[in-house]
């Protein structure tokens, strides 16, 4: 695997493997290897708290100096495109690339360089990282994922995890489901739209999405009402009551509280949200170590060895 662009690209073999590394070096089982003359530049064209900090945690577990990259205080401000960027940050020495951007797919303009990209969200196309530390969470829980029945609830159309999640989960074999405002339909994904109080006792796994407002256009906005969303499509006590005993309430988060999900359970017991943020820090240090493997990156470990 040289790069990390879209769930897509992954096999079924590759996305167990990577999810099993991060579980072993959660564990403590996995000693991941030091890669301390290794460069890295975390490109965020876009807000995050959770995919940038835990990258960087991730990334100085295992060894790897930062390069300080902020686009306010870059050339883009100059008007720098994000190929001459990249393309500058390969030349003075960047072993791995990690971006974020509004962009859909920006990472086609990329395929010349010979840098590999760790793809931290494009637009409303893909996010990986988030797909595989949901499907850790998932998979800590249940021990596999055939047959599971999960409800995707909220803003499909304009989101990143909706898209990775439902492709990579239905190639795992579970039974993925949406719920959504016919604004925020996506015909795109071949999944039954289901009515959440239909479904709400059955289903195994509820996952809600934020609200994507920085994506919509004024034709869906005007459609959004914060109460009648909540009441319609959000998980509110009395849906949470109706949960199977052992199903479990997801978030990729930040959270819109009292929106998306009502605000006392946010960290109710059902609740991972938390949780899948603890396993995107090991997630992200398992495909890191997975890429710079691959590309063949000679690691302390290795020269010590020899
Ligand atoms: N889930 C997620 O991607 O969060 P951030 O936008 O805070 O990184």
């Amino acid at each position: 695997m040289d790069n990390l662009l879209s769930m897509e690209h992954l096999t079924t073999n590759e996305i167990y493997e990577l999810v099993k590394r991060a579980s072993a070096i959660k564990k403590g089982e996995l000693e991941p290897r030091r890669y301390e003359d290794k460069f890295v530049a975390n490109l965020f064209f876009e807000n995050s708290t959770r995919t940038k900090s835990s990258f960087l945690v991730a990334e100085q577990k295992l060894g790897l100096k930062l390069i300080d990259f902020e686009t306010n205080t870059s050339s883009v401000q100059k008007g720098e495109t994000l190929y001459d960027t990249c393309k500058t940050l390969e030349q003075v020495g960047a072993d791995v690339l990690v971006i974020r951007h509004s962009q859909t797919t920006y990472y086609d303009e990329l395929k010349s360089l010979n840098v590999p990209i760790i793809n931290a969200g494009d637009g409303s196309g893909q996010h990986p990282t988030q797909s595989l530390l949901d499907i850790m969470t998932i998979y800590e829980e249940y021990q596999t994922f055939e047959g599971l029945n999960i409800l995707i609830c909220g803003d499909i159309k304009n989101s990143r995890v909706a898209r990775s999640n439902f492709q990579s989960l239905t190639a795992l074999g579970a039974n993925v489901m949406f719920s959504s405002p016919d604004a925020w339909k996506d015909d795109s994904l071949d999944a039954p739209y289901k009515d959440i109080d239909t479904v709400i006792d059955e289903v195994d796994i509820v996952m809600l999405l934020r609200v994507q407002h920085e994506r919509h256009t004024d034709e869906n906005t005007t459609q959004f009402e914060v109460s009648n969303y909540h009441n319609q499509y959000g998980l509110t006590q009395a849906r949470y009551n109706r949960l199977k005993s052992q199903a479990i309430v997801m978030h990729p988060a930040p959270v819109n509280r009292g929106v998306e999900i009502e605000d006392s359970l946010v960290e109710a017991s059902k609740s991972r949200i938390f949780k899948q943020m603890e396993n995107g820090m090991y997630l992200r240090m398992a495909v890191i170590d997975y890429i710079l493997q691959s590309k063949g990156a000679e690691t302390n470990e290795i020269i010590n060895e020899c």
